[in-house]
């Protein structure tokens, strides 16, 4: 620091209060991580985890889809019943990029949150019926147990993003609610079966939709592009 003059120094004390003050400021909107002293989560940050979180969603909801569909669902014909009965088919949802596109990004926050809290209650269940399973498949409970675990992660981050972004959107927007719990449970083994088959479906469509929608806004809101 010897060759530095004394306004430099000074406009760094600046930068350094500056950083400071907007740390503090920022404390009281979730944007530092709880106890941290300084900003370290950016908006940049929790964007580029959220897409790194609902990609790996996506792919374990597939895969535990495919794991399923393999081991019951073979030959039972279950997939031309599956067509468009999700209990998420009440939300709103773009259908494609170009149709996401034209929705105002703080609306597409909004669907983004609707749809992952809608998932909180059905993932709950499917881990504790997968569980409860004669010979409990590994994989298949391993993967809802992480896919539970990380979609209530995503949807804290994405929270946290939206206190950002939007403060204003409400944290109780409606969610669509999960009636399916005693269709998971039926005694007859064909219609238990196409109602877990389903579910898996839904989860794997709604994955790949959050996954794209936070590409997009990530690119929208961080880079102002269509990307
Ligand atoms: C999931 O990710 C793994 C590791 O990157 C990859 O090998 C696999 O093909 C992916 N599965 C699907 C269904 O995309």
């Amino acid at each position: 620091m010897e060759n530095t003059s004394g306004a430099q120094r000074g406009s760094l004390l600046l930068l350094l209060l500056l950083n400071f003050l907007l740390c503090k400021g920022a404390a009281s909107l979730p944007i530092c991580p709880n106890g941290a002293a300084n900003c370290q989560v950016s908006l940049r940050d929790l964007f580029e985890r959220a897409v790194i979180l609902s990609h790996y969603i996506h792919n374990l909801s597939s895969e535990m889809f495919n794991e399923f569909d393999k081991r019951y669902a073979q030959g039972r014909g279950f997939i031309t019943k599956a067509i468009n009965s999700c209990h998420t088919s009440s939300l709103p949802t773009p259908e494609d990029k170009e149709q996401a596109q034209q929705i105002h990004h703080e609306d597409l926050l909004r669907v983004v949150l609707r749809v992952l809290r809608s998932w909180n209650t059905p993932l709950y269940h499917l881990v504790s019926e997968v569980r409860g399973m004669q010979e409990a498949p590994d994989t298949i409970l391993s993967k809802a147990v992480e896919i539970e675990e990380q979609n209530r992660r995503l949807l804290e981050g994405m929270e946290k993003i939206v206190g950002q972004v939007h403060p204003g959107i409400k944290e109780n927007e409606i969610y669509s609610v999960w009636s399916g719990l005693p269709s998971l449970q039926m005694a007859d083994e064909d219609a238990r079966l196409f109602a877990f088959y389903n579910l898996l479906h839904c989860l794997r469509r709604d994955s790949h939709k959050i996954d794209n929608y936070l590409k997009l806004l990530k690119c929208r809101i961080i880079y102002d592009s269509n990307c």
